[in-house]
């Protein structure tokens, strides 16, 4: 099929969706993955499995649902994904799990429990899955979303930085994405953030008055997240406010002039941004998201988002050791890939021939004749239920094929079938015992000659 066949193929869709149906929907913010989104979902598996064998990445798939503390102490208790966006249950065992909003934390969980830690380093891995977030849906923010995320533990260099953002520049030009920027900064370490985080509260209870009430509330906890909020009032607080890249200690400026200047040698095109401060607890040093569509702002989409997180194993109990990864959204990059038209390869049925019947008896001799076409490698389609031979002649018509076989009553009691070859209406009695031999020569010839 080509591409404009499937352009209609999702326009008969949209036409089909507009639905009488009121029954029960899908939850909110969870959505149906349909026959006509698949191709999309293909090329980007595709791709993503290429790309993460290429460099040496190899898949882990962990649970849904993880014990509740793995999020609680890996993504942070006082962001807002495990404080307001959780799905929890307690289970008939009294256990408290948690869908999982995340990978990171239980791909951390698995790495411990496995004895990953004495592997050779580093212990790159990759998933692909289903994440859930309780917030408020709306376009590109759903409640059931997907995400292909990269780790790398136990790695301490700045280039393990770079491989990821090398490999997700080359993930999204492949699919046809265009105008990714990546916007970069340095979120310090325990030995110079707490001092800059001082110096920041500072600044911000001397202009409490001008701020939010969640900015108000999130000053003494969580004060670089002023940076993130979209409130014009706040936003002017935060231009002028101390930045963490101007108060990075010795270890972590080299660090990450390292990954600029690595940066630099490569065609990837990225932008310091001191507002990237993440939304999870475990960030040190390399933050980064991944963003479509211009300047951050108006029309922006994150479509992934990464950094590094030297703490993460040591607080869900393991040794201190160096990690750094990227998680993309699905659904966003694929709503990127639409909007860009980005093309994508459509493997459509195309059978070699459709199989037509008329009558009870006929059907059931269909049945078996059919199954001995597929075993002979022949692509066969049929409307069993339609009894009409004209009705079924227009399906053919539509699948294309180059012949259809007709079943009668009169053929059921000689033991043959009728072979009409579609476009020129020409029509061959063949006896059943050589019709597979006769159909697959017919088919052969008709391909060779295209
Ligand atoms: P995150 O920034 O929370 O990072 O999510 C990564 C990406 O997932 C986002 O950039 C976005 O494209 C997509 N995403 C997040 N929430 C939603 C939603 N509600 N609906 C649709 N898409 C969404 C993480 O999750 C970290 N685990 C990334 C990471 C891996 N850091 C280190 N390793």
């Amino acid at each position: 099929m080509t591409d404009t066949a499937f352009d209609e193929k999702e326009k008969d869709q949209e036409e089909l969706s507009a639905p009488q149906y009121q029954g029960v929907q899908s939850p909110q913010g969870m959505h149906d993955v349909l026959p006509v989104d698949q191709p999309y979902w293909a090329r980007l598996r595709a791709v993503l499995e290429k790309e993460a064998a290429v460099f040496g990445f190899e898949r882990i798939e962990t649970p849904i649902m993880e014990r509740y503390e793995v999020f609680e102490k890996g993504t942070g208790a006082v962001t807002d994904i495990v404080e307001k966006e959780m799905y929890t249950l307690v289970t008939r065992g009294n256990e408290t799990l948690a869908l999982r909003p995340e990978g990171t934390p239980g791909v951390v969980r698995a790495y411990l429990q496995h004895g990953m830690t004495s592997l050779p380093r580093p212990v790159k891995l990759w998933y692909f899955g289903p994440m859930f977030r309780h917030d408020r849906p709306q376009k590109g923010r759903y409640r059931q979303f997907h995400q292909f995320g990269l780790e790398s533990l136990n790695s301490a260099s700045a280039a393990n930085d770079v491989e990821i953002i090398i490999m997700i520049g080359r993930i999204l030009k492949k699919l046809g994405i265009k105008g990714v920027v990546f916007h970069l900064s340095s979120l310090g370490d325990p030995a110079c953030r707490p001092a800059y985080e001082k110096q920041l509260k500072a600044h911000l209870r001397a202009h409490k008055s001008k701020l939010c009430l969640d900015c108000k509330k999130r000053l003494e906890k969580r004060p670089l997240r002023i940076f993130d909020c979209k409130e014009e009032k706040c936003q002017r607080v935060a231009r002028v406010a101390p930045k963490m890249l101007d108060n990075l200690c010795k270890d972590c400026h080299r660090h990450f002039k390292e990954v600029l200047e690595m940066l630099d040698e490569i065609e990837v095109s990225y932008q310091l941004d001191s507002a990237i401060v993440r939304g999870l607890d475990y960030y040190t040093r390399t933050v980064f998201e991944v963003i479509v569509g211009g300047e951050a702002g108006e029309g922006a989409l994150a479509v992934g988002g990464g950094g590094r997180y030297d703490g993460l194993i040591e607080v869900l109990g393991g040794r201190p050791t160096p990690a750094v990864g990227v998680a993309m959204g699905v659904e966003r990059m694929i709503e990127v890939m639409r909007l860009q038209k980005a093309v994508v390869p459509v493997t459509a049925f195309r059978p070699d021939v459709f199989l037509a019947q008329l009558g009870f008896l006929a059907k059931k001799k269909s049945l078996k004749l059919m199954t001995e076409l597929m075993n002979s490698g022949v692509a066969a389609a049929a409307a069993l239920d339609r009894d009409s031979l004209k009705a079924q002649l227009k399906i053919a018509d539509r699948y294309k094929v180059p012949f259809t076989i007709i079943i009668g009553q009169k053929e059921v009691l000689e033991d043959s079938a009728i072979i009409r070859e579609m476009q020129g209406g020409t029509q061959e009695v063949t006896p059943r015992r050589k019709l597979i031999d006769v159909i697959k020569k017919k088919i052969q010839l008709f391909k060779e000659k295209q």
